[in-house]
């Protein structure tokens, strides 16, 4: 199987759904005789530092070719979209649509009931060639109900593990690469009074987003795409085991998380109260946004050769008030320029395949070199693996988990959603 096609049994799901074909509207034209505006209102969750750098660099490309357009930035903050999404799906279905939205490629799409709520973008694939531009298996993943629903701007690697590497060496430590690694580094460092990880879960879905990693690590890329495809049942040992290790890895935490977001817990890895952190790489904007550089990264331990990816896009809203000023910002942001401007400071690597690598970090250069050889896995927090509201309960279960701590009954609860989900039997 080639590298391309390996991101998403997933894929083959989509492309059952997709059999339901719906009217195909283009971008360009003023619908319905709207007439042209000089605004353009953008909706994101993107506030912290390296997120919203990056987002106002491909503004700042934007306002240059169309400087009579005001962007209007509306966000709503909170990590992975937590309260932006369903300010959005008001709006959507108040009939008061923002003209542009960050959208996560994959089944995240189906929230917002795209035949109704979105306009498909095929025909901006097709004239801006965005159909060639971007690897395959994202096209594919892209792609829902035979559409194009987004363009994206980047991919992102949910499986990094950050250190800090001046504590790890003081402790006579290197990152370690397994479980059992991690728990032998983490007693050396509890020892001396040294938090091993932090962590942050204020805002719903980190707990989540590190059990997921911790799926891929047990389980295997094949294994974790399985969980959500139903070639896996969440009833398997391999579960337990998954949920023994998060258990236990919790135990090398700060007893504060649930006070933390994932950037306040960044800053404690910063200032040098805890050795490593399981994060996204949007981390890695986020450090580069506050001049800090004496970090490391390596892969979360059990995942080496395994990228849990997602990506960010930009949807068209129907309604949209300018649909010029719409498909000039679509171009922008599935543009080599847009996307060399934005992706350095997000922390992200470019959807495209032409960008330079030479305007990127070391870490960002290695994400691209694992992105072009790794198993890829779709991430279920960032919208790729699971409908939003399979990964909504998947995310509360894990949450309960925090405080019941009950394995039994939280991967019951798992393969119930599974069911309730139509994929397990
Ligand atoms: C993800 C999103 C990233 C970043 C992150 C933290 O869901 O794809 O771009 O914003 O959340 O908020």
């Amino acid at each position: 199987m080639s590298r391309r096609t390996r991101w998403l049994t997933l894929v083959s799901v989509l492309a059952v759904v997709s059999m339901l074909s719906v009217a195909c509207q283009p971008v360009g034209a003023p619908a319905g005789g709207a007439k042209p505006t000089n605004k353009l209102e953008m909706f994101s969750w993107w506030t912290a530092g390296g997120e919203a750098d990056g987002l106002n660099a491909m503004y700042d490309i934007y306002k240059k070719a169309y400087p009579n357009v005001e962007i209007v930035n509306a966000t709503v903050a909170g990590g992975a979209g937590t309260n932006a999404k369903a300010v959005l799906s008001n709006r959507l279905l108040g009939g008061d649509p923002p003209d542009s939205f960050q959208l996560h490629a994959g089944l995240e799409v189906e929230k917002y009931d795209p035949a109704k709520y979105l306009q498909p973008l095929d025909s901006l694939y097709t004239s801006e060639g965005l159909d060639k531009a971007f690897p395959k298996d994202l096209i594919s993943l892209l792609k829902y109900k035979d559409h194009f629903w987004g363009v994206p701007v980047n991919i992102h690697r949910a499986n990094v593990m950050w250190y800090n590497k001046k504590v790890l060496a003081d402790n006579g430590l290197t990152p370690p690469t397994t479980w059992d690694e991690f728990f032998k580094a983490g007693d050396v460092l509890k020892a001396k009074g040294i938090v091993p990880l932090v962590i942050g879960t204020k805002e719903g879905w980190e707990a989540g987003h590190t059990f997921e990693t911790i799926l891929v690590s047990i389980l295997g890329a094949e294994g974790y795409k399985g969980l959500w495809n139903g070639q896996m049942q969440w009833t398997d040992p391999k579960v337990t085991q998954a949920l023994e290790t998060y258990k236990k890895v919790m135990s090398y935490a700060n007893t504060d998380y649930s006070a933390l977001t994932w950037s306040d817990a960044a800053q404690y890895l910063v200032d040098g109260k805890g050795a490593m952190h399981i994060m996204g790489d949007w981390t890695d904007g986020w450090f580069t946004s506050k001049g800090y550089k004496d970090y490391g990264w390596a892969p979360v331990p059990g995942t080496k050769g395994i990228f849990d990816a997602l990506s960010d896009s930009f949807a068209a809203a129907k309604g949209a008030r300018d649909q010029v000023n719409l498909q000039n910002w679509l171009k922008v942001a599935g543009s080599k320029a847009g996307q060399e401007a934005f992706n350095p400071k997000k922390g992200s690597i470019c959807a495209r395949t032409d960008c330079d690598p030479a305007l990127f970090n070391a870490y960002l250069q290695s994400a691209m070199q694992d992105w072009s050889k790794d198993a890829i896995v779709p991430s279920v927090v960032h919208g790729a693996a699971a409908v939003e509201k399979w990964a909504t309960v998947y995310k509360d279960i894990l949450n309960t988990f925090a405080t019941n701590g009950d394995v039994a009954a939280t991967q019951a609860a798992l393969q119930q959603a599974c069911k309730d989900n139509g994929v397990c039997k």
